[in-house]
Order: C-alpha cells, then sequence, then structure tokens
C-alpha cells in the first residue's frame, strides 16, 4: 500500500481513492486544528501526569504539538486528502516529529470519536461567544439609535396597513429586545455544551486511569458527560447552536425587510447610506440596497443548515457514525454568514439616515389615531363595541370625503355621534397618542426613557 493509514492495519488493500476523497473531511475541518491541538496537549500532559505515558515523553509530544500548531498558522504545513481529517494530519505530522515511538503514545486512551466531539465543541464555544458580542454591538447601535430619536414620530403597520403612531425610539428597541433572547438563547445553549466528551474513548469509556476532569478544566469545560455512548453521539449543541443562528438571522432579515421597504421612493422614511448600497449596470438613477437583501437571502441557508443538521441527526443508532462528519459544514458556514450579517447590521443601524418630518406625517395619515378617539368615546362612558362602531362610521365618511380625521366639519361628526366634536376639539395628533399607551412596554415618552435607562444598567453588566 502506498500511503499507509494510521488505521491500516487490518486491511490488504488500499483506500479507492474516490472513496479518500469522499470520505475526506480535511478539506474543512482543518478549521479545527487550533482546538484540536489544544485538546491533544490537555490529553497528552494528563497521560504524563497520571504516569500512563513517561513524563518526558508527553513533554516531548507537547513540545511537537505545539511545534505543529506554528507550521499550520504559517501555512508551512501542507494538510492532504489523504490524511482523512485535522485529527490524523495532526497525529500523522506529529510521527514525524518525535518518531513513532513516542508520538504513537498520543492517542493512548483516546478515539477520535471523543477526540472530535470534544474539538467541536471547543470551536463551537468560542463561535458562540464571538456571535454574542456582535450581537451586543448591534443592539448597543440600536439603544443609540432609540436615545437620539425618542421623539421622533413614526407609523407603525399591523399587515402593512397603518396603525397606530409609535416613537421612532419603540422601533429601534423592539429589535433590542429581540437581540436580547438571540444572546439568552446562546449562553443558554453555551452552558449545556460545555462539558467535556474526552475519555469517553470510542464509545464504552476507557481502558486507563485518565483524570477527565483534570484535562475538561484544562480545556475551558464547567464538567465531563456522564455517559460515553450518549457523549460521542450527542451533538445537541451544534444543533442548538444553529437554532440560535436561524433565529437570529431571522431577526436580522426582517429589521433587513424592514429597511428595505422604508428607504423605498414610496416610503422614503429612512436612507440607507450610499456605502451599503450599489448601482445597477444599466439603471443610472439606480442605489440599490444589497446588504440588507443579502442579510434576507442568506438566512435561506442558514435556515437550510439547521434543517441539514437536524436530518442528518434524525436516524441515527448510536454512538458514532460517519454521517457525524456532515456536522461541521454547516456550523462553519453558518458561523461565517452571521458574524458578517451582524457587522453589517450594527453598522447599517448606526449609519441609516431618518427623515422625521416624512416619518411624521405618514404617522398621522391612515386614520392612525383612531383607537385614541375610540377610548376616549369609552372613558366619555361608550360601550367599547359601540364606541368602535363609531369610529369605523366616521373613518367611512372622512374616506369618503378624502378627508383626515381633524378635516372634517363639527357638524358632520355631530352627526354620527354627537359626543365626537369635543372629543375631536381635543385631538392629541400622533405624539399624544403615544404618549397615552402609558404601560409597561408602551410607547409612551415617559415608558420608553425608563426602559432605555434599565437598558444602561442592563448594558453596564454585560460581560462581552
Ligand atoms: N472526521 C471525523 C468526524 O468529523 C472524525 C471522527 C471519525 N471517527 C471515526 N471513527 N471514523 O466525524
Amino acid at each position: 500500500m502506498k500511503d499507509k493509514k494510521a488505521w491500516s492495519g487490518r486491511f490488504s488493500e488500499s483506500t479507492n481513492p474516490l472513496v479518500e476523497q469522499f470520505n475526506a473531511s480535511v478539506g474543512f475541518d482543518k478549521r479545527l486544528y487550533r482546538h484540536d491541538i489544544q485538546g491533544s496537549i490537555a490529553h497528552a500532559t494528563m497521560l504524563g501526569r497520571q504516569k500512563i505515558i513517561a513524563v518526558n515523553h508527553a513533554r516531548k509530544i507537547v513540545k511537537g504539538l505545539k511545534r505543529i500548531m506554528k507550521e499550520i498558522e504559517t501555512g508551512q504545513l501542507q494538510l492532504s486528502v489523504a490524511d482523512e481529517d485535522i485529527h490524523m494530519a495532526v497525529e500523522k505530522r506529529l510521527i514525524e516529529i518525535v518518531g513513532a515511538e513516542i508520538g504513537g503514545k498520543l492517542h493512548t486512551g483516546r478515539s477520535r470519536n471523543d477526540q472530535v466531539a470534544t474539538t467541536f465543541r471547543m470551536y463551537v464555544r468560542d463561535l458562540t461567544d464571538e456571535i454574542i458580542h456582535l450581537i451586543r454591538q448591534l443592539q448597543r447601535a440600536l439603544y443609540k439609535q432609540a436615545k437620539q430619536h425618542i421623539d421622533t414620530i413614526a407609523p407603525a403597520y399591523t399587515h402593512m396597513q397603518p396603525a397606530q403612531p409609535i416613537r421612532l425610539a419603540h422601533w429601534f428597541l423592539a429589535y433590542y429586545e429581540m437581540l436580547d433572547r438571540d444572546t439568552s438563547r446562546f449562553e443558554d445553549s453555551r452552558k449545556r455544551l460545555n462539558t467535556a466528551p474526552l475519555g469517553s474513548a470510542a464509545l464504552a469509556g476507557a481502558n486507563f486511569p485518565l483524570d477527565r476532569k483534570w484535562v475538561a478544566k484544562q480545556l475551558g469545560f464547567d464538567t465531563v458527560t456522564k455517559n460515553s455512548v450518549d457523549a460521542v453521539s450527542d451533538r445537541d449543541f451544534a444543533a442548538e447552536f444553529l437554532f440560535a443562528t436561524s433565529m437570529t438571522a431571522t431577526h436580522l432579515s426582517r429589521l433587513a425587510e424592514e429597511l428595505i421597504i422604508f428607504t423605498t421612493m414610496e416610503f422614503g422614511v429612512m436612507e440607507l447610506p450610499d456605502a451599503f448600497c450599489t448601482g445597477s449596470s444599466i439603471m443610472p438613477q439606480k442605489k440599490n440596497p444589497d446588504v440588507p437583501e443579502l442579510i434576507r437571502g442568506k438566512t435561506g441557508r442558514i435556515n437550510g443548515a439547521l434543517v441539514a443538521m437536524l436530518t442528518m441527526l434524525k436516524g441515527l443508532p448510536l454512538a458514532y457514525n460517519k454521517d457525524m462528519q456532515e456536522d461541521k459544514e454547516p456550523v462553519f458556514d453558518s458561523g461565517d454568514q452571521i458574524r458578517v450579517m451582524l457587522r453589517l447590521a450594527a453598522e447599517m443601524v448606526a449609519n441609516i439616515k431618518i427623515h422625521p418630518g416624512k416619518m411624521a406625517n405618514r404617522a398621522e395619515e391612515g386614520f392612525t389615531t383612531a383607537v385614541d378617539i375610540t377610548d376616549k368615546l369609552v372613558m366619555a362612558g361608550a360601550p367599547f363595541r359601540d364606541a368602535h362602531r363609531i369610529v369605523g362610521r366616521l373613518t367611512r365618511v372622512c374616506i369618503d370625503n378624502n378627508m383626515r380625521f381633524s378635516e372634517l366639519p363639527r357638524a358632520e361628526a355631530f352627526n354620527i355621534d354627537p359626543r365626537l366634536p369635543e372629543i375631536m376639539k381635543n385631538s392629541v395628533g400622533a405624539a399624544g397618542s403615544t404618549n397615552m399607551k402609558d404601560v409597561i412596554g408602551g410607547t409612551a415618552r415617559r415608558r420608553i426613557a425608563s426602559r432605555l435607562k434599565q437598558m444602561e444598567k442592563e448594558m453596564a453588566k454585560w460581560r462581552i
């Protein structure tokens, strides 16, 4: 056999080249090298501490592993398909460096099954922390805009039809709240992720007196897994990561959709910075919102990654199956996409131009204070359902006469209901309407101001 594999002992034929390619994951799992080597360093050191291998052998192994880390970082070490995966590639190189007599001892009491489970958890843990940090940045940008736009009155919609006026701050902060749930989802899944499988070996546990807890601590894990069969087949952490990512992407996509709508000629209440748009190859007048469109578009493949992961897992018998090698690319791709999406979303939010005048105008259109007139009738003693009918009629009359509420002659209003002229005379307008929503979570100015204060306290506690 030309290229001897570490596991070639029981084989008499060499691997079919197409199989070799099909089987290999090194092309993508090479990005696990840092975590893999860290894991191996901890494992080797522990083997020495436990006298499972000689301490000076453990030292040589660790030295060799550190050298490999540098070789990969500087691009000196070329990884090839024949190496199968990053774990085999590192081990092969270690044996080249320190010799088979010593290097061949690294894998004592370990299987690639517990190795890859540990390595991948470490990778997803770092990715999770980075994403939490990026979400926080976006939340900060939203908070800043909200603070600036507490007195900007904006139209809000249901069914994309004008519904009620709100303060623009309230709109920004709606996204803040969504993203707050996202960070808590990532933090929560991180807790379950942070358990070390190393020591579970192939599936049954190891025949050597491994100090699993010591290794786990070295690698920043809170604890060790409690069942070796589960430990090597558990990819819940990857699925949870992908769900949290999908949810975050979905929130970004909804934000993107709103930015696209609000910056159209038709709405024109916001404007995207030029730096986030592109022109058309034929239509000279165009400024296209490519960035929010791509955020919206990429959410599709991020959701797809979650489905790919769940589908890959759903029929798997215990314990490790090669199918599980398919767990990485969805995580890598979704991680790559969401990081850029979050960064761009934060910059877009920070730099979006708002047209407060146009916005306030829009907020007054579409009879958005209808609920307020209705509620004032209720406050004057009318049952809500009657009041609803009265204001419905009022709206109908205004639409037929192409008027706003404020333009309807007193007599006409009186005809609909004698209480209306008085109520409408004291019309509060869109800004006043917002201040009537004086409940916790409402869009009244003082409620938003107090939520902003709370947020300042929350933000002061953020660790990343
Ligand atoms: N490259 C493999 C993966 O990502 C590593 C584990 C392989 N284990 C095995 N028994 N073939 O899943």
